[in-house]
């Protein structure tokens, strides 16, 4: 108990919850620590690891996933990616706090930036996945929407997916093209084309696909360089309108425009901020530094709520 923020703090934290009604949750890697996934930037966090391993090459290791980086070498996100895969990982008392918030009908909605769908499997329905997901991947050439289970046997055997729709087409326009050239042979008569003329279609092929290759499919997590869906835009208008409180856990605010939450919601909501570690470009209303878990958990045994238990999870 003495480890956390000081009584007024708590205290206020306490008189907030207890009297709010809509409630946004902005969570980030922090709530899945406990759970065993690393969070980005603690001195243990991902890119800590991908600096230390030093295997990937990568100037900087955020370059894991910037869409630039990846347009131009895709094999070293697909050698990566099966570590950050979500798998058989339980949520945490955090997640199971918010799933609580919204049973108790308070909750607006939980904005999430992390890509491992904990929430969901905590049964949280109001939520964003501010950063996508690997629910669903998506051809970078012609947009083509597949569901992630498609890209995971790629995932697992760390192979890049090229995308189906893009090959069809291309056998397809190709098919057509070499129809046309038959046709064309045909009405000149001619048995067989030249070597020059051969040549000069068949190049006319292969430039028209870029070499012939298909789209490479990435999964729909957002990349650095890449919008958010516009679901985010239009939540956050809504929400704005609608927020009592602002509940901020396990996230270093660093990342843009999730950060910016904080700025985007009228001053009067107040702001109560749950983390590990102190954050200094932004001031929060009322700061709980400690592990989340404790944190959430006393909370709700101060306010005598209760958080439901980890349900048996079946992947
Ligand atoms: P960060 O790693 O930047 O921040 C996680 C925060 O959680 C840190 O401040 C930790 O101190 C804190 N933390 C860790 N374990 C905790 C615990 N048990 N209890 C309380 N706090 C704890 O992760 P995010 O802020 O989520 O985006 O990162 C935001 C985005 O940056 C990610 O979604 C990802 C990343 O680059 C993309 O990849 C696009």
């Amino acid at each position: 108990r003495e480890r956390l923020a000081h009584l007024s703090s708590l205290q206020d934290a306490l008189n907030l919850l207890r009297k709010s009604k809509n409630i946004i949750v902005l969570s980030g890697a922090g709530i899945s620590t406990s759970c065993g996934i690393p969070d980005f930037r603690s001195s243990t966090g991902l890119y800590a690891q991908l600096q230390d391993e030093g295997r990937y090459e990568l100037d900087d290791p955020q370059q894991m996933f910037d869409i630039r980086y990846f347009k131009e070498k895709p094999e070293v996100f697909y050698s990566f990616a099966k570590q950050i895969y979500p798998s058989n990982f339980v949520p945490s008392p955090c997640h199971r706090w918010i799933k609580m918030l919204e049973d108790k009908g308070v909750l607006l909605r939980n904005y999430t930036q992390n890509i491992d769908t904990l929430e969901s499997l905590a049964g949280v329905t109001k939520v964003l996945q501010c950063h996508g997901s690997f629910k669903t991947a998506s051809c970078l050439r012609c947009k083509t929407r597949v569901p992630g289970q498609t890209i995971e046997p790629y995932i697992m055997a760390q192979k890049i997916p090229f995308c189906g729709t893009c090959r069809q087409q291309r056998d397809a326009e190709l098919e057509i093209k070499r129809a046309q050239k038959q046709a064309k042979k045909k009405s000149k008569g001619k048995a067989k084309a030249s070597w020059d003329d051969e040549d000069e279609d068949e190049t006319g092929e292969e430039d028209e696909w870029g070499g012939g290759e298909p789209g490479i499919i990435k999964p729909d997590i957002t990349f650095f360089g890449q919008a958010l869906d516009s679901e985010f835009d239009e939540c956050l208008f809504k929400d704005r309108e609608e927020v009592d409180l602002l509940v901020i856990i396990g996230t270093s605010l660093k990342v843009a425009p999730v950060s910016e939450v904080l700025t985007h919601i009228p001053h009067s909501v107040p702001q109560i901020y749950i983390n590990l570690t102190p954050v200094h470009h932004v001031q929060p209303d009322i700061c709980l530094l400690g592990d989340a878990d404790s944190i959430v958990t006393y909370l709700s045994s101060e306010l005598g709520w209760s958080v439901p238990p980890p349900a048996a999870v079946v992947h």
